[in-house]
C-alpha cells in the first residue's frame, strides 16, 4: 500500500467516484454513512447516483463510462453482473486489503462465490439483503382482526379481508424488477426450496415448466387484482409509503423498504412488521451489494483501498446496514444495535446457511446471469400485465430461457 501510494498520486488528495443507485430515502441515508465514514480518512466522494431500484439503469450507464474509457472508481453491482465484468479482467485486484483485514475468515460462502474469482477478491460486500420478506402496517391489520399470515391461503383471505374494507391489500409498484421481486417469493412459496433452485439456479426445464410454477402465476394473477389501479412505474419506495401512510396493507419487497419506514420514525412491532412471505419462513433468497473497483491502471488505488477497507470493517457493517435495513455481510458482527427485524435477518441467513436454504434471488441477480435475468423479467412482466395467461406463462418461460442460454 505504501508502495502504490507513492505512485500513484498523492493518497489523500483524491476523489473515489462512486456509482450507485441508492436514490430514495433510506438509501440515501445509509450513503451518508459511508460517505461520512470516507469524509473522517481525508477522502473526497464524487457522486454517480443512477436512480432505478434494482439497478438496471446503473448498469446501462456503467456500460456506456467503460466504452468510453472513463470507468468510475467504484460501482454498487450484484451478483453475477461482478462476475462478467471480472471475467473482462475490468476489475482491480483487492487481495491485498483483503489479506489485511482477514475477509475470507469472516464473509460467507455464498457471498465470496460473488466477490473472488479465480483466488482474486474483486469487490467489497456491503451488506446481504433478502427479498422473500413482506411489509406491514399494524394499524391497518389490527382494524381488521388480521394476524400474521403463514400460508398462502392464510395470506389469501387477509387480502380478501382488506379488499372488503375499501383498503388497498397490497401496494406495488409496476416495474419489471419489482414484478420479479415478488414473484422470487411467491415461486419460492409455490416450488419450494428444491423446486426454486431446479428451475431458476439449475434451470431445470421440467422445474421451469411444472405445475408448481403454474401455481406460481396463478398466485401472480391473485395479487396483481389486488393492487390498486394506479401501480404501473410506480417506484418501490413510493409504494412502500403507502404501507407506511396506512393506505395499504402490504407491500411484499427486499429489506430495504425496511430503511423507508425507519426514515419515516416507525417502529417495527409497534408501527410495522416484517415476516417471511408465507410459506417461505425457513428460506432466504438473498442479494448482496458489493462495491467492484475499476481497475485504473495496474494496481488497486489508494482511494479505492481505502473505500474497500472502509466497507469491511465491522462498525461500518454494524452501523451501514442499521439504517439500509440489509444484515452484515460479515458473520462476526453483533446484532446488538440491530432492531427486531434485522435481528431477525441475521438469524434466519444463519440458519438458511446451515441448513441448505440459502439461495441466490432471481429477480436480483444473484440467480443467473443478466442475459437469462432479463428473459425471465420479460415474462413475469407481460404476465403480470395480463398479457399471457398462467398456462401460457409457463411455456413462455421455458422458451424465453431456453432461448437466453
Ligand atoms: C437492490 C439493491 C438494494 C436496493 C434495491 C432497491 O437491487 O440490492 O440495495 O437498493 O435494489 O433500489
Amino acid at each position: 500500500m505504501v508502495a502504490s501510494a507513492l505512485t500513484t498520486a498523492p493518497a489523500l488528495a483524491e476523489d473515489v467516484e462512486v456509482l450507485h443507485w441508492w436514490t430514495s430515502g433510506g438509501e440515501a441515508a445509509a450513503l451518508n454513512v459511508l460517505k461520512g465514514d470516507l469524509e473522517t480518512q481525508g477522502i473526497g466522494w464524487q457522486d454517480m447516483p443512477v436512480a432505478g431500484g434494482g439497478g438496471e439503469a446503473a448498469m446501462t450507464v456503467l456500460r456506456a463510462r467503460v466504452t468510453s474509457g472513463n470507468a468510475p472508481t467504484a460501482v454498487q453491482m450484484l451478483g453475477f453482473d461482478i462476475l462478467d465484468w471480472a471475467d473482462q479482467g475490468a476489475l482491480a485486484d483487492l487481495n491485498s486489503v483483503a489479506a489485511e483485514q482477514g475477509w475470507d475468515a469472516v464473509v460467507p460462502e455464498a457471498l465470496q462465490a460473488f466477490a473472488k474469482v479465480d483466488g482474486k477478491w474483486v469487490s467489497a460486500p456491503v451488506n446481504v439483503h433478502s427479498t422473500n420478506w413482506v411489509w406491514a402496517n399494524k394499524a391497518v391489520l389490527d382494524s381488521n382482526g388480521i394476524a400474521v399470515p403463514t400460508t398462502w391461503d392464510e395470506f389469501a383471505a387477509a387480502v380478501d379481508a382488506l379488499s372488503a374494507a375499501g383498503v388497498t391489500p397490497i401496494a406495488h409498484g409496476g416495474q419489471a424488477w419489482q414484478d420479479a421481486t415478488v414473484f422470487d417469493a411467491v415461486a419460492m412459496g409455490a416450488l419450494g426450496p428444491d423446486g426454486y433452485k431446479a428451475a431458476f439456479i439449475d434451470l431445470d426445464e421440467d422445474a421451469l415448466g411444472g405445475d408448481a410454477m403454474k401455481t406460481a402465476f396463478e398466485r401472480m394473477e391473485f395479487i396483481r387484482a389486488n393492487v390498486d389501479e394506479n401501480f404501473s412505474g410506480r417506484d418501490w419506495n413510493l409504494a412502500t409509503a403507502m404501507v407506511i401512510n396506512g393506505e395499504a396493507g402490504f407491500q411484499m419487497m427486499g429489506d430495504w423498504a425496511k430503511g423507508e419506514f425507519l426514515g419515516a420514525g416507525k417502529t417495527p412491532g409497534d408501527d410495522f412488521l416484517c415476516f417471511r412471505f408465507p410459506g417461505t419462513e425457513n428460506q432466504v433468497t438473498f442479494n448482496a451489494d458489493q462495491f467492484a473497483m475499476f481497475d485504473q491502471g495496474g494496481t488497486v488505488s489508494a482511494e479505492q483501498a481505502a473505500l474497500a477497507s472502509a466497507i469491511l470493517s465491522p462498525s461500518f457493517q454494524s452501523a451501514f446496514n442499521v439504517v439500509k435495513g440489509s444484515v452484515p455481510a460479515r458473520t462476526d458482527v453483533s446484532d446488538a444495535d440491530f432492531d427486531a427485524c434485522g435481528k431477525q435477518g441475521m438469524k434466519d441467513l444463519a440458519a438458511a446457511a446451515a441448513s441448505g436454504n440459502l439461495f441466490g434471488s432471481m429477480a436480483h441477480g444473484h440467480a443467473n446471469p443478466a442475459s437469462i435475468k432479463n428473459a425471465m423479467y420479460d415474462v413475469i412482466t407481460a404476465h403480470f400485465n395480463g398479457e399471457y395467461d398462467a398456462e401460457t406463462a409457463v411455456s413462455e418461460l421455458v422458451d424465453a430461457v431456453s432461448i437466453a442460454k
